[in-house]
């Protein structure tokens, strides 16, 4: 089944005269249940992109379809309820809110949703299990690692159950060996959880632990090649 579809996909920005092609036409459909990777140099439109499908941003021309919706067609509210209920973001930096302990963080969704903070403890709490972090439910984000951090931040991208994992180079902060744990999580949330998953790297050992490669330069797709990334295992032990 196909749960994502960009057809066309246009972001230009207008920089006084000029126009910055940041997206010049990209188009890709994404199965439900796969691990994408999108690689580029710094500059080529990873985030620009990740912004379109998240629905954070609204393309210049083309569309995103989200099992078979327009994002395009919803307003700013319905966009709003559509990312907080079927969408998770895990960014570079975190984002988590420095003055709510891990849990409260990993609630916030939730919360933003309608639902009691007593109700969503258990959830939160069971989710920071999931991620190795059961014995830093009441720290702060402050108290903990980078590591932690960024899985507290997926333990939050995972708390409404979102059909759709967006990650903008989630491993771009941290050690090799964090990264490494964090990258095998985003694996697991993919393969025993069924969950899509889209993660943007600028980081060839990063984008392997995709089923496929989408490369991107200078606002174009150059490659998608879902053999990449088995092939470069095989290489790896060559
Ligand atoms: N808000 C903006 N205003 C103007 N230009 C932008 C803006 N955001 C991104 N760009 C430009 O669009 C291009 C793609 O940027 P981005 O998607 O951030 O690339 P990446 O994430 O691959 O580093 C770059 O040339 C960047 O300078
Ligand atoms: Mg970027």
């Amino acid at each position: 089944m196909t749960l994502l579809k960009a057809e066309d996909l246009r972001r230009d920005y207008r920089m006084g005269t000029e126009s910055v092609h940041a997206l010049d036409g990209i188009s890709f459909e994404v199965e439900a249940g796969t691990f994408v990777s999108v690689m580029g140099p710094s500059g080529s439109g990873k985030s620009t992109l990740l912004h379109l499908v998240g629905g954070l941003d609204r393309p210049t021309g083309g569309k995103v379809l989200l099992d078979g919706r327009d994002l395009a067609a919803l307003d700013d509210e319905s966009l709003t309820t559509l990312r907080r209920r079927e969408l998770g973001f895990i960014f570079q930096f975190f984002n988590l809110l420095p003055t709510l302990s891990a849990w409260e963080n990993v609630a916030l969704p939730l919360l933003l949703d309608g639902k009691k903070l007593s109700d969503t403890k258990p959830r939160a709490v069971g989710l920071l299990e999931r991620v190795g972090l059961g014995q830093r439910v009441d720290h702060r984000p402050s108290q903990l690692s980078g590591g932690e951090m960024q899985r507290v931040a997926i333990a939050r991208a995972l708390v409404a159950d979102p059909v759709l994992l967006l990650a903008d180079e989630p491993t771009g902060n941290l050690d090799s060996r964090s990264g490494e744990q964090v990258l095998e999580l985003l694996r697991s949330t993919v393969t025993e959880d069924g969950k899509t998953l889209v993660m943007v790297t600028h980081d060839h050992d990063a984008a392997s632990t995709g089923d496929r490669i989408l490369t991107l330069i200078d606002g174009k797709l150059v490659q998608d090649d879902p053999s990449r990334a088995k092939l470069s295992e095989t290489e790896s032990r060559m």
